[in-house]
């Protein structure tokens, strides 16, 4: 199916700027969030040489009420067809180790789990009510194992994907799509704080089209590249010290 009102969060730069692109057509309307309104207004003036009208709002989907009021107006302006909860941040262990702080828990959770869900609950009355739109969680293959260096970032995305998972099963009938998807790495400034390996990492491009392919043939989930996720939800069926041993060989540090 075609999107032709779009809203995408963290499209300042990365996944989000390139899934906005990746949509970007004549007669699309885009709806862009992300706090940096330089990286914003750099992916409207983008999205517009491709002939969409795209329009920003520079916010922190942390702040609930600012978001509702203006994802609310652009709502009655242009109804959204596909809602995109992208925005994230990411956190662990340190560069130089110790444990993942206090602070970097909050902040990686509340961006990646509470600003999707400060996203879509707004919209979600109305678009039942129209019985039309989509839902596209951008989570992560975090999601399907807690990491020993990234214990609040997988939390964050576990949560992301329950979440979806749930509102799927319960929007379905009610005419209302979920799609939730579970990149593994892709290159960004995000992947750039990681310092370990990047297995089958692909570009920000080639993740936003496959995402993208996933999202417009309504499909439920979205796990790319499958042989980085699947693994992955398969350590859920070994006994926990297999599983945690298997685990501690893939270590990083993440930088600031
Ligand atoms: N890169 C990877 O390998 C990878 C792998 C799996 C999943 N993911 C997920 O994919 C999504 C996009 O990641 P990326 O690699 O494109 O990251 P990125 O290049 O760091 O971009 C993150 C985007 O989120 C926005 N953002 C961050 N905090 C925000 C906040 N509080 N409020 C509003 N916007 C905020 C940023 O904009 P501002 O800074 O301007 O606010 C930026 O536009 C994230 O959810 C990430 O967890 C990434």
């Amino acid at each position: 199916m075609k999107h032709r009102a779009i809203l995408v969060t963290g499209a300042s730069r990365g996944l989000g700027a390139a899934l906005a692109l990746r949509f970007a057509a004549p007669g699309v309307t885009l709806h862009l969030v992300a706090r940096d309104p330089v990286g914003l207004a750099r992916t409207a003036e983008a999205c517009a040489a491709r002939g969409a009208a795209a329009h920003t709002a520079a916010l922190d989907v942390r702040d609930a009420a600012p978001l509702a009021a203006q994802l609310l107006a652009w709502d009655d302006a242009v109804p959204f067809d596909l809602v995109i909860a992208n925005a994230g941040v990411t956190g662990g262990t340190p560069d130089g180790g110790g444990l993942e702080d206090w602070a970097t828990a909050d902040r990686v959770l509340g961006v990646n789990l509470l600003g999707a869900v400060n996203t879509v609950a707004p919209l979600l009355p109305r678009l039942v009510a129209r019985r039309a739109g989509r839902l596209a969680f951008i989570a992560s293959v975090a999601a399907f194992r807690g990491l020993p260096d990234s214990p609040a970032y997988c939390a964050s995305k576990a949560g992301l994907w329950a979440y979806g998972e749930s509102l799927r099963a319960r929007l379905a009938p009610e005419g209302v799509g979920v799609t939730v998807c579970a990149p593994g790495f892709f290159a960004s400034d995000m992947s750039r704080q990681f310092s370990g390996r990047h297995p089958f990492e692909l570009s920000a491009e080639a993740m936003a089209e496959r995402l993208a392919h996933a999202i417009e043939a309504g499909r439920g989930r979205a796990v790319v590249p499958r042989r980085m996720g699947y693994p992955l939800r398969l350590l859920e069926l070994m006994p926990s010290r297999w599983a945690d041993l298997a685990t501690r060989r893939f270590r990083f540090t993440v930088s600031d």
